[in-house]
């Protein structure tokens, strides 16, 4: 269970911690529809075994532990992911198919050839893909497969919007303190391809958001009550609190620019990658 904590406590968590105390469940922005596809793309089922790398709150691969019967083990940099992760193996009910530990991509502490498939749902933008495409082969079987779920942006971006979505992109950069960046599919297939995957293939959706799409979000999310509480939560440190005031203020300028703004949805979305070794 992840202990009360003062609010100079909240305030000096890092990004990551902090959305872990928020109990926010996952970051898909195409939600459980996108992740079926991925899992259909890669062919897993209840022989699989799956790596989530930076697994968040275990919501992705309780998902998956849940509908494919899948083998998933997550790890995830944040401990108190890991922590939240755990609680949700339990209350779930699915601790025989989960696992959580802490970890990082870039140096992964398992043996070579160990998944069916390792996937990154809103991670791999926030790593060197260089250095970690070549650590998620290592650790796949032969023939096993990465998946990703991660965004993108269109390789044309009118003149007009470019500056918005750099905008949106400093924003996260600011907030997470990592290289992040919204590569275009061509960088993303490259990224594949370079590091020597084959049957390489990236899809792009466009996050058209509808109000159909946001309330299964929120279903996804856990349901108004969860939503609620976390709102709630907000509200209550943003009172409490300057400095979460003015997290707040750029989380939310964040959001607005990159998944929520009109003008540039057109452009900006999430791609699915799906690679095999050998
Ligand atoms: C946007 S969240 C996505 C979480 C989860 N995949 C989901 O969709 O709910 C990004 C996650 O990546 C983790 N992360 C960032 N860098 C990492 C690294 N080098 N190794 C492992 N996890 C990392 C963060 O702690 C965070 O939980």
């Amino acid at each position: 269970m992840v202990r009360d904590l003062s609010i100079s406590e909240i305030e000096d968590l890092g990004y990551y911690d902090f959305m872990a105390y928020l109990k926010v469940p996952f970051f898909n922005i195409g939600g459980t529809p996108s992740l079926d596809l991925l899992a259909q793309r890669c062919g897993i089922d209840e022989n699989s075994h799956v790596l989530d790398v930076g697994c968040g709150t275990g919501g992705n691969s309780a998902y998956l532990a849940e509908m494919y019967g899948s083998q998933v083990t997550g790890i995830d940099i944040s401990g108190l992911m890991v922590e939240r992760a755990n609680d949700r193996a339990i209350s779930t009910g699915l601790e025989d198919r989960l696992s959580f530990s802490v970890g990082n991509a870039y140096d992964l502490d398992f043996p070579d050839g160990t998944f069916d498939m390792v996937m990154t749902v809103f991670v791999s933008q926030f790593l060197d893909l260089k250095k970690v495409f070549p650590e998620f082969i290592r650790v796949l079987k032969d023939g096993g497969k990465l998946g990703i779920n991660e965004m993108y942006r269109a390789d044309y971006v009118p003149e007009n919007l470019i500056s918005k979505v750099d905008a949106g992109e400093e924003v996260y950069q600011y907030l997470t303190e990592l290289p992040f960046s919204i590569r275009t599919p061509s960088v993303w297939e490259a990224g594949f391809r370079n590091s020597g995957f084959t049957d390489v293939s990236v899809e792009s959706f466009t996050n058209v958001v509808s109000i159909g799409k946001g309330l299964d979000m929120i279903q996804d999310f856990g349901g108004w009550s969860v939503l609620l509480s976390s709102l709630w939560q907000i509200v209550k440190l943003g009172v409490q609190s300057g400095k979460m005031r003015e997290k707040f203020g750029k989380m939310s300028k964040g959001k607005r620019v990159l998944l929520n703004d009109r003008e540039t949805a057109e452009y900006i979305g999430y791609v699915l990658g799906v690679g095999r070794k050998g």
